[in-house]
């Protein structure tokens, strides 16, 4: 390599008290160059660009910044360096405005007086946030905004520092196609111009589009790196896990049962209207369509967390009146939420507590918790759904993105679901979790279960359901069943195109 590295990091080793999360990894970033950080769940790729940002302090290795040795001591004057990071978590705050969270921290004043030159930080804003191809109104409140939103803001907070290395912690999990597609114009944009680009995702189709090079960890052990016209999607799966998963998308064979749940003509005031369908005991009916088409607020509704302005919902051919949420759980409906941070867990509890809580009445009796089945219960889901922790008491907050997605799930598993709604169920999940995930659908299908996947990765929603519904503006657009469907087809059903009306039983 005869380019000056951008970034240069040797022998790399953390560990967060005893528990060794990092072991002597190298890493190195190009000028012009999108280089993607792969590892299972836990395997330590957003400790190790915590390290480089400052965040985080490292036990042992040497950094560098365009062959100068450095030591951040925080993400400022990693910024000021030239290193900009769009995190993992997002780091918007729900009160302030799309234009005060974009120019947080650093503001623009007229000279030295502290008076803000609010005009043209709107400005700034929109011209931003039209590069990513979304359409946002600057001066309201981002709690009114959707996760994939929020995320497109927190990108293009990280593009409108305007640095040389740009370190993007899987800055499209909450995306869905369209904004993706923007996104990579404005990542090659950026890879023209010199701009060295930090690559972390679990989409494998992403990686093998975007990227030059990949360097794989596992349990914290820098595994290896193989530029991408020289590898493949096996070869990269095995240096991740170690061995052969198979195929991605475990074979489904599943009897149908009678009709479980039925939505007849449900509307919500400004979201949705009129749509209808029903899922089988045992069918996975897939739920697709684009950023703000409705899809979970169409979930939020039926589990009462939204008010319907009209329509029905039967369930098990009885109609059903679903107030709120409590009274959706008491009818044997399980939500789990996209938004894991707002809605899915309390971070500040201990995995133990996470997964215990929704199943308190399981493992209690009189109310009072027996410790044995709250102990059996929990490490049993620990196990099944391979969740990385020190221990059943580590705390939620510092368990990484995709294991506090499988506490996510393992909360609701325990509730014996009779219907089980998913909204990106494996958002951020590595691939040999994401098909434990999908192994646990098929097992609860084949309990009879009645399933209803939100998801926007069309590999996904095409590799595990039986039927697929097609959203777009608040309507229905489509019904199809797996073997008419293709990504062709739902995408354009997903943008409004032809409707291909196929009525579901
Ligand atoms: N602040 C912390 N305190 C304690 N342990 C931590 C902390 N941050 C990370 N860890 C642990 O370090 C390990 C690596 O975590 P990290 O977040 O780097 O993984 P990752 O590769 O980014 O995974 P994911 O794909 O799920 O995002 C995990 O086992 C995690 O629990
Ligand atoms: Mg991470």
């Amino acid at each position: 390599m005869n380019k000056q590295a951008l970034v240069e990091m040797k022998g790399i080793s953390k560990a967060f008290s005893g528990n060794q999360v990092l072991t002597n990894v190298d890493f190195d970033l190009l000028p012009g160059e999108i280089h993607a950080l792969m590892g299972e769940n836990g395997a330590g790729k957003s400790t190790m660009m915590k390290i480089l940002t400052g965040i985080y302090e490292r036990d042992t290795g040497t950094v560098f910044s365009k062959g100068q040795e450095v030591q951040f001591k925080d993400a400022k004057e990693a910024e000021k360096a030239g290193i900009a990071v769009i995190h993992q978590e997002l780091n918007i705050i729900p009160y302030l405005t799309v234009t005060e969270n974009m120019f947080l921290g650093k503001e623009l004043t007229v000279g030295k007086t502290g008076i803000l030159r609010m005009a043209e930080m709107k400005k700034k804003t929109e011209e931003y946030l039209s590069r990513l191809g979304i359409d946002i109104d600057p001066n309201i409140e981002a709690r009114e905004l959707s996760v994939g939103q929020q995320q497109m803001i927190e990108i293009a907070r990280a593009i409108a520092a305007d640095t040389d290395v740009l370190i993007m912690d899987e800055p499209t999990a909450a995306l869905t196609d369209r904004e993706i597609e923007a996104l990579f114009k404005v990542m090659r944009g950026l890879q023209e111009q010199g701009v060295g680009i930090v690559y972390i995702s679990h989409r494998m189709e992403e990686i093998f589009k975007m990227c030059d090079r990949i360097s794989v960890l596992r349990d914290g052990e820098y595994i290896g790196t193989k530029v991408i016209k020289e590898t493949n999607f096996e070869e990269i799966v095995k240096m991740m896990v170690g061995r052969d998963i198979g195929e991605r998308y475990p074979e489904r064979h599943v009897e149908l049962g009678p009709e479980r749940i039925r939505v007849d003509k449900l509307s919500h005031e400004k979201k949705f209207r009129d749509v209808s369908f029903s899922v089988h005991q045992g069918e996975i009916l897939g739920v697709s369509g684009l950023m703000g088409a409705g899809r979970t607020e169409i979930m939020e509704t039926i589990f009462g967390s939204r008010k319907k302005s009209s329509g029905e919902i039967w369930i098990d051919e009885k109609q059903v009146n679903i107030r709120n949420p409590y009274d959706a759980i008491q009818l044997g409906i399980g939500f789990i939420t996209e938004d894991r941070k707002d809605e899915g867990l309390v971070l500040d509890l201990s995995v133990r507590e996470n997964i215990s809580l929704t199943n308190l009445k399981r493992i209690s009796s009189q109310s009072v918790i027996s410790k044995t089945k709250e102990t059996e219960l929990v490490s049993k889901m620990i196990e099944k759904l391979r969740v990385k922790t020190s221990g059943s008491e580590q705390s939620v907050k510092s368990l990484s993105g995709g294991n506090q997605q499988k506490v996510v799930i393992g909360k609701w598993l325990g509730i014996d679901p009779k219907i089980l709604i998913l909204d990106e169920p494996t958002r951020g999940v590595d691939v040999g979790a994401k098909k434990e995930i999908y192994q646990i659908m098929n097992e609860l299908t084949e309990r009879g279960v009645a399933i209803i996947m939100v998801s926007s990765d069309l590999p996904e929603i095409l590799g595990m359901s039986d039927r697929i519904l097609v959203v777009h503006e608040g309507k229905a657009t489509a019904i199809l069943d797996r073997q008419d469907a293709n990504q062709e087809i739902i995408m354009q059903a997903a943008t409004g195109g032809n409707s291909h009306e196929k009525s579901g039983s």
